[in-house]
């Protein structure tokens, strides 16, 4: 399967903001006593267009069944629609196919399946091929400070089960990951490297394939968290030379509830099971069970159907706005807003200044205002930002600071709001009395 056809279509046509716009109905609405909606965080999550929306309405209205274990026409037609939303994903991110497409429910799943196979595999769980996957005390994980959250917290209590030890490589003051040490971190002893592709805070795009080049030398498989690249059409599991990669169709202008992970075949074939349940088995007696090949075997139980279809439709809807034009568009926007706030005194972007190896998610602090009235005032005024630690507090405690207000862009965004982002920001200063 190529993967060109679908991520390069499009790709000359310079993207049509205000069309685009009219697909996403919630942009029309008004918040806040009649301001129009200014949505900058969609690094958090994105909103969905009414192609999106008309799917899900669709399935429920005219193919709703149960998948693979209904034997009536509807369920026929549900199988189709879900096992082609997987062709979809795949040809997206350029699988060799569809079967090294799992759906999970977001990308913290995707990781916890990663980590819980890798943890079950014993001989017993996954025959002796699952057990060279066994991790044990000596063997090492290295992940890094910018990672959110998910993929932090699986490969901590991972390591309690295992023996293993976690170690990370830390961030630069400017927001890059620090790769001095990465000849002493990555070494025979690690067994496996996690990584964001796009930091959720920062915006670093981080150089996974190199990482991942000397990762396989030393026998380390290698696990990036797509979440915030893949909505930007970023991810050629090919070209990031991972093993595992594992994103989310809620920030990719699909529904809540579905994500993907992608993996190895050979990997997968090799892994047990994460959950046990209905439609991941092969045969079941009442001592034992075999289970079903990948990809079902990591799907157990009544899956979000209608998600899955609805993340085809995303995928669809983003191939054909055209993924090359939808990065021009947010690049331009990232460069113009990267200065405007740049001329703001006394705010502190977190993370690089320059739309270099960088995504359109951008995190600052103003001087003597808490993140959270900064996104208050926003929000007074119809800006949506997202205010806290973002689930990277690791990051924050390195940046030394407790929290942040971040932007974040998509395609249906415009200068005009980074304009009202910019004098929403002026406005806070002046209400708290620091300009
Ligand atoms: N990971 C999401 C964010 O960064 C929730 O906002």
């Amino acid at each position: 399967m190529s993967s060109t056809d679908v991520r390069g279509s499009a790709a000359e046509k310079a993207l049509d903001v205000e069309r685009v716009r009219k697909d996403f109905p919630i942009l029309d609405r008004t918040v806040r006593g009649g301001r129009p909606l200014i949505y900058l965080d969609s690094a958090n999550t994105s909103q969905k267009p009414r192609q999106v929306i008309y799917t899900l309405d669709d399935f429920y209205s005219q193919h709703n069944a149960n998948i693979h274990r209904a034997t009536h026409e509807l369920g026929e037609e549900a199988t189709e629609a879900y096992e082609g939303a997987r062709i979809t994903v795949a040809r997206f991110i350029g699988a060799a196919d569809e079967t090294e497409v799992v759906f999970t429910k977001n990308v913290s799943e995707a990781i916890n399946l990663v980590a819980y196979s890798i943890g079950n595999a014993t001989a017993g769980a996954g025959g002796s091929a699952a057990e060279r996957l066994r991790l044990a005390a000596g063997d090492e994980i290295l992940i890094t400070e910018l990672e959110h959250h998910s993929n932090i917290v699986p490969w901590q209590l991972l390591c309690e089960r295992t023996g293993a030890t976690l170690r990370w490589l830390g961030v630069t003051p400017d927001g890059r990951l620090d790769l001095s040490g990465l000849d002493e971190l990555i070494n025979p002893r690690t067994r496996l490297v996690a990584l964001a592709h796009q930091s959720n805070v920062l915006g670093t795009i981080n150089p996974v394939a190199d990482v991942a080049a000397r990762a396989h030398a030393v026998g380390a498989l290698v696990l990036v968290d797509a979440a915030q690249s893949a909505p930007h059409g970023l991810v050629d599991v090919t070209a990031l030379g991972a093993d595992f990669v594992g994103f989310t169709s809620h920030k990719m202008c699909g529904p809540t509830g579905i994500g993907v992970l992608w993996a190895r075949r050979d990997l997968l074939e090799r892994m047990p099971p994460f959950l046990g349940g209905g439609e991941m088995i092969e045969t079941v007696w009442m001592e034992r069970a075999t289970f079903a090949p990948p990809p079902h075997r990591f799907e157990a139980g009544t899956m979000p159907i209608a998600q899955a279809v609805g993340l085809g439709a995303a995928v669809d809807y983003l191939t054909e706005a055209g993924l090359a034009a939808v990065r021009a568009h947010e690049q331009d926007l990232l460069r113009h807003a990267l200065s405007a706030l740049g001329e703001i005194e006394g705010l502190r972007i977190l993370g690089p200044t320059e739309a270099v190896d960088r995504g359109g998610a951008i995190s600052f602090v103003l001087a003597g205002i808490h993140p959270h009235d900064v996104s208050q005032v926003l929000d007074d005024r119809g800006v949506a930002v997202r205010a806290g630690h973002h689930c990277a507090w690791p990051l924050h405690r390195a940046l030394g600071v407790q929290a942040s207000t971040r932007a974040s862009v998509y395609l249906y965004n415009t200068h005009d709001e980074i304009a009202a982002l910019t004098d929403g920001i002026r406005q806070a200063q002046k209400f708290f009395g620091t300009a």
